[in-house]
């Protein structure tokens, strides 16, 4: 059985905090409040979990949902092999019982009757019941639950309950303001200061556009990707190109007006 030691994050994972969220966050650890993550793609809420779960010193146990995801799979299943049946506690048992912190990213994509299963983990109960296998687990006291979602994706048909929402303390994140943004990129790619803050410039005339033929803004992920190529020699506009602007439409005139800007910034 895989121990918590398995599951440490060992380096500190880069953290640039944009308010009080570490502080926030400790406080909801502390008081074993499950916590909920809100914000658009690429912003930094996967490293922020990161960053915390090394900051307290527990186990982080990542589950990316998705429709297809049944809550045999977080739950856990009987399984056959030579020996006969042997049960497999799926990864949110295991992080029940280790102490972990257990991060469903992207929770919106799971169907509802998937989702029930962490209701009595998320509140005075703390308990998880594994029906097939006839236990209850009592939560390990260091045990959290933490989600994360895209309210950008939102459907009516692609939401959380208010009986699941209100089981959360909630942080809304969004892309950092230009001078965190341009130290993130710097620490995440090593370039230099004024290239960086260029590459800002851009995401920001791209998140204007939101709303206007754009579905998301162009996120602080996409500029260290477009960061990294730079570091690697490739052309600041051609990077940009590339990380920046293809990726996030196919949109003919949207293309256009920001290869423009490119050559704004860049020309
Ligand atoms: N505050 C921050 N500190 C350090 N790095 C950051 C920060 N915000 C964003 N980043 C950078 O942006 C990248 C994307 O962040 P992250 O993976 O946390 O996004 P996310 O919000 O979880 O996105 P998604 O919803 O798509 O999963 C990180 O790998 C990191 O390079
Ligand atoms: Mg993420």
């Amino acid at each position: 059985m895989p121990t918590a030691d398995d599951f440490r994050v060992r380096q500190e994972p880069f953290y640039q905090p944009q308010d009080k969220e570490i502080e926030l966050y400790e406080a909801a650890y502390a008081a074993r409040l499950p916590v909920m993550l809100k914000g658009p793609t690429g912003c930094g809420k996967s490293r922020f979990v990161e960053h915390m779960a090394w900051k307290l010193g527990k186990p982080l146990i990542t589950v990316a949902c998705n429709e297809d995801m049944t809550a045999a799979d977080l739950v856990g299943r009987f399984l056959l092999d030579a020996g006969g049946t042997r049960w497999q506690d799926g990864p949110l048992t295991l992080a029940a019982r280790l102490g972990a912190i257990c991060y469903l990213d992207e929770i919106v994509e799971a169907r509802q009757d998937t989702l029930v299963v962490i209701h009595p983990l998320t509140d005075h109960r703390r308990t998880l019941p594994l029906d097939k296998k006839g236990e209850l687990v009592a939560a390990h006291p260091d045990f959290q639950l933490v989600i994360s979602y895209n309210p950008g994706y939102q459907s009516l048909m692609k939401d959380l309950k208010q009986s699941t929402k209100q089981r959360f303390a909630a942080f809304q994140f969004d892309y950092p303001d230009s001078t965190l943004e341009t130290a993130i990129v710097c620490s995440e790619s090593g370039i230099a200061a004024d290239l960086a803050g260029r590459l800002v410039e851009l995401a920001q005339v791209g998140r204007r556009l939101k709303g206007h033929g754009l579905d998301e803004g162009i996120s602080t992920r996409l500029i260290v990707y477009a960061a990294r190529l730079i570091g690697q020699g490739t052309a600041p506009a051609d990077a940009c190109r590339m990380a920046m602007v293809r990726p996030i439409t196919d949109d003919p005139d949207i293309i256009d007006s920001l290869d423009h800007a490119i050559g704004a910034i860049f020309g």
